[in-house]
């Protein structure tokens, strides 16, 4: 098979490490990729924002299946755009479709089909400026700390939580004029859940499931939670709160509701799904639904999964999951992501990066925002730049190798956290 990957962070770059060691890959593509998918198979560098250039792509390149890593093609309908075109019919796509996609795209929708399908997730008021009176009075019926969220895509941003209620009310007016764009013409007001988070992820055909590896994700820049937030600074997986009782009441009670209202609203939905819990004194509630795989969770996932994803993709597309022979590791993981000195906040870019031949070579790097310069060195091009991970026979053996190999790997204002893992240690 012919596979192009859509993306090119450490997600996509894992992604396709994992696809690169299936025997049923032929040719990978990555578009537009980063300097270290370009190892792993071609890049492509196009716009993948434009779909029909996706699809010249698609057909010129004899491509069998595109897994989509964002969600911006999937929410902006990259899927029903696939299933639509004559020439696309044969060519799989991995992802749900545009109503799918607004599990993640719309936070109301959300709500909503959590509420339909009786999900256990946070009691919420959604607002509009049409009924911003009404949202500024159910404000003072909750408690402190407040939860506001932009209904719509913010890059990751557009959640405030917030001590003071006068604040929180202020907060709500700036959202609906427009702080985060058209994202928060619409916000909705969240009761704050207190317990820790995990990360699971689900594969699903639509019909049948497999639950991947679950993970931790550590999502401030700063060592014991401190500072801004960010895309995610490292993760841990498996998680030891997770337990086989507890992944059984995620099943009960979230994946296979969600699953059978994915198929009662007809969503088209063969992809994954990532479902961001609480776990609120040992029972999940949903905190958020994304339509695509975590980052930096997937860098250590991946390493989790015994079995060929590729096969697994392929009989996620035929809608034979519950066929497939699905395994998975015992160790542990530890992922450590390397940022740009300034990140989240501004930061410099093409630093020079080495160490890369230093490294042990069981650890297992996923190039991020890296890309290669006009002397064919590798220099930093993002935020995130570099994850790290190494496997242990529990968190501590994991964690040394994984901070030993991060070390190795130098350029300029280089950050990262110090304390990935040490949290789960007591568990
Ligand atoms: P979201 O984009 O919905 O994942 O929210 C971003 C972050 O805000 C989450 O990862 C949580 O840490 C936090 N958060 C969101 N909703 C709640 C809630 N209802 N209670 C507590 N924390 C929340
Ligand atoms: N690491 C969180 C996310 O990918 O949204």
């Amino acid at each position: 098979m012919n596979i192009l990957v859509l993306g090119s962070g450490g997600r996509e770059y894992a992604l396709a490490w994992k696809i690169s060691q299936s025997k049923l890959v032929d040719k990978l593509y990555i578009a537009p990729g980063n300097a270290g998918t370009n190892s792993l198979g071609e890049n492509l560098n196009i716009n993948i924002a434009d779909f029909n250039i996706v699809k010249e792509t698609v057909l010129s390149r004899d491509i069998n299946m595109v897994v989509v890593g964002p969600e911006q093609p999937l929410v902006d309908g990259i899927v029903d755009f696939f299933k639509n075109d004559e020439m696309l019919k044969n060519v799989n796509i991995i992802g749900p479709d545009k109503k799918g996609a607004q599990l993640e795209g719309s936070k109301a929708f959300a709500k909503a089909f959590m509420e339909k399908y009786n999900i256990p997730t946070a009691s919420c008021f959604t607002v509009t400026s049409s009924n911003l009176e009404e949202g500024l009075n159910y404000l003072t019926t909750q408690k402190s700390p407040y939860v506001l969220k932009a209904d719509g895509l913010a890059a990751g941003k557009g959640v405030l939580i917030i001590d003071s209620l006068e604040e929180a009310q202020n907060e709500l007016k700036d959202m609906l004029s427009g702080k985060f764009g058209s994202a928060s013409a619409k916000v909705v007001i969240e009761t704050f859940l207190k317990g820790i988070e995990v990360s699971m992820f689900v594969l699903t055909d639509g019909e049948h499931y497999v639950v991947l590896p679950e993970a931790k994700d550590y999502k401030r820049i700063g060592d014991g939670d401190t500072g801004l937030n960010t895309g995610g600074m490292g993760a841990v997986s498996p998680v030891p709160f997770v337990t086989p009782e507890f992944v059984e009441k995620v099943e009960t009670r979230i994946i296979k509701p969600t699953i059978q209202g994915l198929k009662e609203e007809n969503i088209d939905y063969k992809g994954f799904i990532f479902i961001g819990l609480m776990n609120v004194d040992g029972d999940p509630y949903v905190i958020e639904y994304n339509v695509r795989m975590g980052d930096p969770e997937t860098e250590g996932v991946m390493t989790r999964i015994d079995s060929d994803l590729l096969e697994l993709l392929d009989a996620c597309a035929k809608g034979k999951l519950n066929e497939v022979d699905y395994q998975t590791s015992k160790n542990t993981s530890v992922t450590v992501m390397l940022v740009s000195g300034g990140y989240p906040e501004d930061y410099k870019k093409g630093m020079v990066m080495t160490g890369f031949e230093e490294l042990d070579a069981d650890c297992i790097i996923a190039h991020a925002g890296t890309k290669l310069n006009d002397k064919g060195e590798v220099v930093t091009s993002g935020g995130r730049v570099i994850a790290v991970t190494a496997h242990g026979n529990n968190i501590e053996e994991a964690r040394n190798k994984a901070y030993k190999n991060a070390e190795k790997i130098k350029f300029e204002g280089v950050n990262y956290r110090h304390d990935i893992g040490l949290d789960l240690m007591k568990f």
